[in-house]
């Protein structure tokens, strides 16, 4: 048995992890408009992991019996001044979401939760990775000083990134 309180706040997460995928479509489709392919394959299969986030809190959920409620999505951004701009957006973005994990994760043990505690601490894990992810691409752009020369050498790498479906969940 969940809490209102908890349900309503994981309610929310998945709101906020089908808002991720759909900022990192936006931003796939930014890169797609300036011939980027690499960067936006980089973006597409981070919006696939985005939707991989929400579908587990609504599979936990709904393992726990507790109502899933969909809500509007808002409008992401569409427009960048730059690669460099666009990761650090991204990782802006993380950091918030890292702060709300975190948020559920007192909300969690405040309620003794245990079950959910436990639930949580892969995404605690999960951010840790998703912001490394992230400025790893924004240390690598301010090697090569925002230029595009630089941008297309990256393109390739970040072409090679491939979206690694998670055992046992389905979306
Ligand atoms: Fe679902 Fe990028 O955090």
């Amino acid at each position: 048995m969940i809490e209102s309180k908890m349900i309503v706040a994981i309610n929310e997460q998945i709101n906020a992890e089908f808002y991720s995928a759909y900022l990192y479509l936006s931003m796939a489709s930014y890169f797609e408009s300036k011939n980027l392919m690499g960067f936006a394959n980089w973006m597409r299969v981070q919006a696939m992991e985005e939707l991989t986030h929400a579908r587990r809190f609504y599979a936990f959920l709904s393992s726990r019996s507790a109502r899933i409620i969909l809500t509007a999505i808002d409008a992401p951004p569409i427009e960048w001044t730059s690669p460099l701009h666009v990761f650090e957006e991204a990782l802006e973005h993380e950091h918030k979401i890292t702060a709300s994990i975190n948020s559920l994760m007192n909300l969690s043990m405040d309620l003794r939760d245990h079950a959910m505690t436990s639930f949580l601490q892969w995404f605690v894990t999960e951010q840790v990775e998703e912001e490394s992810n992230v400025d790893a691409v924004i240390q690598s752009l301010k090697l090569v000083d925002n230029q595009a020369a630089g941008w297309f050498l990256l393109d390739k790498d970040l072409a090679t990134r491939a979206f690694l479906p998670p055992v046992g969940l389905t979306i």
